[in-house]
Parts: structure tokens; sequence; C-alpha cells
């Protein structure tokens, strides 16, 4: 604020006031028009944008939502979108910890209280992994005295605090020094049945069927006669979850305000039949996954945080607009709820893995089949394997999670495990691991990159650390 007014006096000096008032307005409205008014703003932008971004960039009002108001405007865009997410991590480090005026003198070297204080954006060269723009040894600014502390910590170097295992700035669930010790002397499950029921009572879960009694067959499908010539796809949605929850051809085809009414064979609907229809239907009846769908990389351009943008993309992303390694045959495709099910025929075994290795062609993806936990999976799809035992890519990256009363559901956003990896621990790996292997497996980058197919190269000592200082030796 006062550099600001420094600056205005410093050239009101040299400038008739008149004159410099008049260009400072046309400046704010040129540029105000450049983030509001033009249409094609590709030109515009002043950098790379991030990996997290990318996708959005073009939607500048995303995060600039006024060309006035610096700071606490780009701050309230990032928690419109985040503030969320990092509330149910129990971030570290939230922006009331700064605000607490005991904490005062530690925002002079880094006024953590902004996101952008470690997340900046458009140059994305300068970019670490999570959007991170700081050194690595920034801790130090905030905890340079944890040796005196903590003896365990002589000697360490700050560039260490949060590498993988150890600490994260936000999310700690995994790592809290509470978690550590109570998980410390858990050995593993692998190859024995996984430890958590909420596998099995998702099976038995079938909350969407009750709402329909009477399943539908081939001869109840109801929907204008050149779509019924069409026998294949008739038969596949006969034996569908959607015809055996009498979910019939109209719910999908058609706008209808009230998806859920009886569909009758003189149905008056087929009015506004739509041969391909969009997918903004299937969030009628699934606005769970729509929610996750929409938050993570694969749907986030449909995201209706952007609603209120004119310029929000319109389309989904397509394939061939991605940074990560892609099947090249996946180009022309873009990524809706159908990229995964077919909707005729949603089969969710397809969707767990094969769905993903039609587009993704990184090395991590294509070891997985060689994997132990691929070839348990191979096993599982010629049924002799239990399923709930093996793990597929939406094992890791799409888990089941146990939602309030007792209600599972499939996290569709699959960034929500994917970074720190030590998300990953907690509802995926410690369904059959135990927390030191998981901890272990996933600090060793090489071992992700071939799909976990051996035993870490390294062990953390962060359990055995926290035990010490849990009970100091007499
Ligand atoms: C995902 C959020 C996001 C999107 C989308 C975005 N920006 Fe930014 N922009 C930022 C952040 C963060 C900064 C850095 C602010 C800082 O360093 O204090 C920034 C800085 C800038 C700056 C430098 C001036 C300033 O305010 O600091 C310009 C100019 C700018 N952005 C233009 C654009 C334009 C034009 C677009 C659309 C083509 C765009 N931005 C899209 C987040 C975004
Ligand atoms: C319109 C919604 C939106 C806004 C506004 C937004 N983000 Fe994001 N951001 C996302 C999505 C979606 C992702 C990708 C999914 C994920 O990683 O959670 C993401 C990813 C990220 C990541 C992780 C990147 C990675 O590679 O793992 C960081 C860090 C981040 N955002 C910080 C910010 C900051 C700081 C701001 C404000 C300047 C901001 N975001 C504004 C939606 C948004
Ligand atoms: C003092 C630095 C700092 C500040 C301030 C900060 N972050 Fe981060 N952020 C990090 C670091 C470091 C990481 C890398 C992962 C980790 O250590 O937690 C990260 C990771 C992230 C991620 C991706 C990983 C995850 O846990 O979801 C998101 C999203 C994110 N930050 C959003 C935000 C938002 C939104 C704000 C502001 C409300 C913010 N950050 C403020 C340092 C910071
Ligand atoms: C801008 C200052 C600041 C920075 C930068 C900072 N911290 Fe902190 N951190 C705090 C404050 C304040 C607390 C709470 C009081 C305390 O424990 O000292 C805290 C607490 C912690 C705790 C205890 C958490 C808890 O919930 O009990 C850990 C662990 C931690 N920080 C690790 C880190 C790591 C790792 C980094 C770097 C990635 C980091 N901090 C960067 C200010 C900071
Ligand atoms: C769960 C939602 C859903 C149900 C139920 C459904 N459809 Fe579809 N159908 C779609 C979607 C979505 C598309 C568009 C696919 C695309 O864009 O590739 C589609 C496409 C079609 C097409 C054109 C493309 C093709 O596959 O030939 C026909 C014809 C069709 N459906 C007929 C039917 C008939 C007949 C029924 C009932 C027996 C039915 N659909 C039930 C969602 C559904
Ligand atoms: C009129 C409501 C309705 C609409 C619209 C709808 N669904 Fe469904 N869907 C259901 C019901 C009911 C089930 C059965 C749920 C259950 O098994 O508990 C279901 C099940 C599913 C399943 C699980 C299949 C299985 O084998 O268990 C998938 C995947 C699915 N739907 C995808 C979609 C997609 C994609 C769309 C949009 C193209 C869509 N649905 C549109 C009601 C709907
Ligand atoms: C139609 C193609 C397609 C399908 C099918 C698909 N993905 Fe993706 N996926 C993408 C694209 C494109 C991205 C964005 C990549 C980028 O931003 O560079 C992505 C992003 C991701 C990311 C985030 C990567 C990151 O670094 O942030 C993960 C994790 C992921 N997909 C896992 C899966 C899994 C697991 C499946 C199957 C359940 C799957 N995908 C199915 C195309 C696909
Ligand atoms: C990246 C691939 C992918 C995309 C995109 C995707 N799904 Fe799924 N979906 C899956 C997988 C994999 C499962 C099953 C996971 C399992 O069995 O553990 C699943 C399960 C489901 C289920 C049944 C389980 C549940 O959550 O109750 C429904 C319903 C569903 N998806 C609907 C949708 C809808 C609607 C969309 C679009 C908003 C969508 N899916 C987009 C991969 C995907
Ligand atoms: C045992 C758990 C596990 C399985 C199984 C798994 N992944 Fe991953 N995946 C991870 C972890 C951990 C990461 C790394 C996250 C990080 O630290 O950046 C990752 C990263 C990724 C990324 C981002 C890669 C990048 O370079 O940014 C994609 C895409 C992905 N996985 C897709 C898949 C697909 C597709 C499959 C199945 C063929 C699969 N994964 C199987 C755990 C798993
Ligand atoms: C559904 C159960 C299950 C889940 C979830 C699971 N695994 Fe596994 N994992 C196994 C089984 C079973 C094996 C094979 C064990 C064997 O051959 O001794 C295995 C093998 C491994 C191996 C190879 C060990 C070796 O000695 O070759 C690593 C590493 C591994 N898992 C890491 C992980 C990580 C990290 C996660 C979480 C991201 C995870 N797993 C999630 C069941 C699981």
């Amino acid at each position: 604020m006062s550099s600001d007014l420094e600056q205005l006096t410093q050239s009101a000096r040299f400038w008739p006031t008149g004159l410099w008032l008049a260009v400072t307005t046309l400046l704010v409205g040129f540029f105000a028009w450049l983030l509001f008014g033009a249409e094609d703003k590709s030109w515009l932008l002043i950098g790379e944008s991030s990996h997290g971004h990318y996708q959005i960039e073009l939607s500048c009002e995303s995060c600039h939502t006024s060309p006035f108001g610096g700071k606490e405007v780009l701050q309230k865009a990032c928690e419109q979108c985040h503030a969320e997410a990092l509330n149910e991590a129990h971030d570290s480090h939230p922006k009331k910890k700064f605000t607490d005026p005991r904490n005062a003198d530690r925002l002079e070297a880094l006024d953590a209280r902004y996101c952008v204080a470690c997340h900046q954006e458009h140059q994305n060269e300068y970019t670490d992994a999570m959007g991170v723009t700081l050194p690595g040894d920034f801790c130090v600014d905030c905890h340079k005295d944890i040796a005196k502390e903590r003896p365990s910590h002589q000697g360490m170097a700050f560039d260490t605090c949060a590498s993988a295992g150890c600490h994260n700035y936000h999310d700690n669930r995994a790592l809290y020094e509470d978690f550590l010790v109570t998980h410390a002397t858990e050995t593993s499950f692998a190859g024995k049945q996984p430890r958590r029921n909420a596998l099995e009572r998702y099976l038995e879960k079938q909350t969407l069927h009750s709402t329909r009694t009477a399943p539908l067959g081939a001869a109840d499908a109801s929907a204008p006669a050149d779509a019924l010539q069409n026998a294949p796809t008739v038969e596949a949605w006969a034996n569908s979850a959607h015809a055996l929850s009498g979910i019939n051809c109209g719910a999908c085809h058609t706008n209808d305000s009230n998806p859920m009414a009886p569909d009758r064979a003189d149905d008056t609907r087929h009015a506004g039949w739509q041969n391909t229809p969009d997918i903004t239907g299937c969030r009628n009846c699934h606005e769970n996954q729509w929610q996750g769908f929409t938050q993570g990389h694969h749907g986030m351009r449909l995201d209706a945080r952007l609603a209120g943008n004119k310029n929000k993309p319109a389309s989904p992303l397509q394939v061939a607009d991605a940074r990560l390694p892609m099947n090249p045959d996946a180009g022309h495709q873009s990524l809706t709820c159908n990229s995964c099910h077919d909707p005729h025929e949603p089969d969710l075994k397809k969707a767990a893995t094969e769905a993903c290795l039609g587009c993704h062609a990184d090395k991590h993806s294509q070891n997985f089949n060689r994997s132990p936990h691929g070839q348990l999976w191979q096993q599982a799809l010629v049924d002799t394997r239990d399923i709930e035992s093996a793990v597929s890519c939406a094992t890791c990256h799409m888990p089941r999670l146990l939602g309030e009363q007792g209600a599972i559901h499939v996290e569709h956003n699959q960034s929500s495990t994917l970074r720190p990896n030590e998300k990953m621990i907690r509802p995926v790996c410690m369904n059959c691991h135990s927390l030191s292997e998981s901890i272990d497996a996933l600090a060793d980058p090489l071992l992700i990159e071939r799909n976990f197919d051996r035993q870490p190269a390294g062990h953390i000592l962060s359990i055995e650390m926290a035990l010490k200082r849990a009970a100091p030796a007499k």
C-alpha cells in the first residue's frame, strides 16, 4: 500500500497531475478490456501456465475476477476453488495461523497469508511440482530453530523437510506424529483380504436401484422407431445397470426435468429426442460423480465455478491438448463421462484400467500390466481372484470412499489422491499394506515410474523418529 502511494507521489511530481490521471485511467481501462472484453486472449498470456491450470488459462477471469483489488482478489479466487479441499486436508499452515498476531513476525520473510507468496502463475519454467514457485529450502524462513527443539533434526538440510515421507506444507494427514505412532507396528496385509469392509459394503449398497422397482428388458425400450432399430444398442442397454434399475432411453435422450418419472411405451417425451445427448444429463442422477469429475484434471474445464465467466472454456479437454504422453490413437477424443463409460453398457471393470490405457501412455501407466498389482488385476478379470483384493488404476486414482451415513462412492476427481502422493496412503495403500511400506514405496520415484514392481529402494525413518520421541530412552 505504502509503496503504491510512494509511486503515486513520485510520478505526480514529474507529471502534470491531470495528464498523469488520464494516462493511468486509460491504462487501467485498457488492462480491464484485455482481461474482460477482448475475445481471443491467447496472445495476452504473459507466460506458460502451470500444470494445474493450463486448461483454464484463457479464462482469465477465473483468477483475475476484477481488474482492481490486486492480491485480495486473486486470494479470493484461489480460495473459491481450493479452500474446501485444503480444509478437508486439515491444512497444517492455514491462513489463520498467520493472521494470529503471535506469528506476525514470521511474515517478514514470507507473507504466507497469501497463496501467491508461494504459487505464482504464468512462469512455468520456474515452477516446481505442485505449482510451487519458491526455493526448496523455504521452510527455513520460519523454522530455523527446529534443531534446538528437536535434536533428531540436527544437521538436516532445509531442502529435505518437505521431501517424500517427511512433511508436507499443507496436507500431513498420513504424516502426523500421532498417526505414525498409532500405525507403527502394523504388518502388511498384502495378499490377504483387504482390511476395510468399506469395499464389501460398497457391493451391497445399491442405493439408486431401490428408487425404481421394476427392471426393464429389451421389449420395454421406449424410443423413436429409428433409434430402436439399433439392435446392439438396445441389447446393450437391456443388460446394463440402467435397464436393471428401470432407467429407460428417454431418461438420457430427452431434456427431462424429472428423469426418474416412469417411462411409458406411449411416451410423449420422445418429442424432445436427441440422438447424441451430451453428458449434462448424467448429472441429473449422478451429482456426486459429476462434482468429482469437474474438480480434477479430467473434467475441470466443465467446472461450475467457472460458470460466471464470459470466457469460460466451452468444451471438454481434448486429449490432443494434453501435456502428458498420450496414446496417439486417442488424440481425437475429448474427456467426458463416456470416455470411461459406454453410456449403454457401463462396465466398471473396463472403466478401471482398460479405458485409462486407451489414453495414457506415460511409462508409469504402461508398466502397470507387468506389475504385481497388474497381475492381480488380470487374475480378477478372469475370475480367479476376488476383484476386491486386486488393484486397478482406479483403486489408486479413483478410490471408493466412505461418505456420510455410510454411503460409498467412487472418487471421480483423479487428482484428489495424486499429489503430494502421501494423500494415497490412507484411502488406498493402507487397505492392504502397512504404513511404513506405503511411505517407503511412495518416496521412491523410480518405483512409481515402474508402477510398484518391487521393494522400495530406501527406508524413511519418520516412524522410528516419532516412536523415539513418544517414548524417549531412559
Ligand atoms: C489460475 C489462475 C490464473 C489465470 C487463469 C490467469 N492468471 Fe494472470 N496471474 C495469476 C497469478 C497468481 C499472478 C501473479 C500475481 C503475483 O505474482 O502477485 C498473475 C499475474 C498476471 C499478470 C501480471 C500483473 C499482475 O496482476 O500481477 C498479468 C498481466 C496477468 N496475470 C494476465 C493474465 C491474462 C491476460 C490471463 C488470461 C489470458 C490470465 N492472467 C489468467 C493467476 C492467473
Ligand atoms: C476455477 C477454479 C480454480 C482457480 C480460480 C484456481 N485453481 Fe488451482 N487448480 C484448479 C484445478 C481444477 C486444479 C487441478 C486439480 C488439482 O490439482 O486439484 C488446480 C491445481 C492447483 C495446484 C496444484 C498443481 C499441481 O500441479 O498439482 C495449485 C498449487 C493451485 N491450483 C493453486 C492455486 C492458486 C494459488 C490459485 C489462485 C491464484 C488457484 N489455484 C486458482 C482450479 C482452480
Ligand atoms: C508458504 C508457502 C505456501 C503458501 C502460502 C501456500 N502454499 Fe500451497 N503449496 C505449498 C507447497 C510447498 C506445496 C507442495 C506440497 C506440500 O508441501 O504440501 C503446495 C501445494 C499446494 C497444492 C497441491 C497439493 C495439495 O495438497 O493439494 C494446492 C492445491 C495448493 N498448494 C493451494 C494453495 C492455496 C489455495 C493457497 C492459499 C490459500 C496456498 N496453497 C498457499 C506452499 C504454499
Ligand atoms: C511463513 C512461516 C512458515 C513457513 C514458511 C513454514 N511454516 Fe511450518 N509452521 C509455521 C507456524 C507459525 C507453525 C505453528 C507454530 C509452530 O509450530 O511453530 C508451523 C507449524 C509446522 C508444523 C507443525 C504442524 C502441526 O500441525 O502441528 C510442521 C510439521 C511444519 N510447520 C513444517 C513446515 C515445513 C515442512 C515447511 C516448509 C515446507 C514449513 N513448515 C514452512 C510457520 C511456517
Ligand atoms: C444412461 C444414458 C443413456 C441411456 C439410458 C440410453 N442412451 Fe442412447 N446414448 C446416450 C449417450 C450419452 C449417447 C451419445 C454417445 C456419443 O455422443 O458418442 C447416446 C447415443 C445413442 C444413439 C446414437 C449413437 C449410437 O450409439 O448409435 C442411439 C441410436 C441411441 N443412443 C439409442 C438409445 C436407445 C434406443 C436407448 C434405450 C434402449 C438408449 N439409447 C438409452 C445415453 C443413453
Ligand atoms: C435417470 C437417472 C440416470 C441417468 C440420467 C443416468 N444414470 Fe447412470 N445410473 C442410474 C441408476 C439408477 C444406476 C444404478 C445404480 C446402482 O447400481 O445402484 C446407474 C448406474 C450407473 C453406472 C454404474 C454401472 C454399474 O454397472 O454399476 C454408471 C457407470 C453410470 N450409471 C453412468 C451413467 C452415465 C455415463 C450417464 C450419462 C450418459 C448416466 N449414468 C445417466 C441412473 C441414471
Ligand atoms: C479419453 C482419454 C482419457 C481416459 C480414458 C483417461 N484419461 Fe486420465 N487424463 C487424460 C488427459 C488428457 C489428462 C490431462 C493430462 C495433462 O494435463 O497433460 C489426464 C489426466 C489424468 C491424471 C492427472 C495427471 C497429472 O499429472 O495431473 C491422472 C492421475 C489420470 N488422468 C488417471 C486416469 C485414470 C486412472 C484413468 C482410468 C480410470 C484415466 N485417467 C482415463 C486422458 C484420459
Ligand atoms: C477416467 C474414467 C472415468 C470417467 C471420466 C468417469 N468415470 Fe465413472 N467410474 C469410473 C470407474 C473406474 C468406476 C468404478 C470404480 C470401481 O469399481 O471401484 C466408476 C464408477 C461410476 C459409477 C458407479 C459407482 C459410484 O460412484 O456409485 C457411476 C454412477 C459413475 N461412475 C458415473 C460417472 C459419471 C456420471 C461420469 C461423468 C460425470 C463419470 N462416471 C466419469 C471411471 C470414470
Ligand atoms: C498402486 C497405486 C497406483 C496404481 C495401481 C496406478 N498408479 Fe498412477 N500414480 C500413482 C502414484 C503414486 C503416482 C505419482 C504421483 C506423484 O508423486 O506425482 C501416479 C501418477 C500417475 C499419473 C501422472 C503421471 C505424471 O507423469 O505426471 C498418471 C497419468 C497415472 N498415474 C495414471 C495411471 C494409470 C493409467 C494407471 C493404470 C494403468 C495407474 N496410474 C496405476 C499410483 C498408482
Ligand atoms: C487391494 C490391496 C492392495 C492395495 C490397495 C495396494 N496394494 Fe500394493 N500390493 C498388493 C499385493 C497383494 C501385492 C503383491 C504382494 C506380493 O507379491 O508379495 C502388492 C505389491 C506391492 C509392491 C511390490 C512389493 C514387492 O515386494 O514386489 C509395492 C511396492 C506396493 N504393492 C505398493 C503399494 C502402494 C504404494 C499402494 C498404494 C498407493 C498399494 N501398493 C496399494 C495389494 C495392494
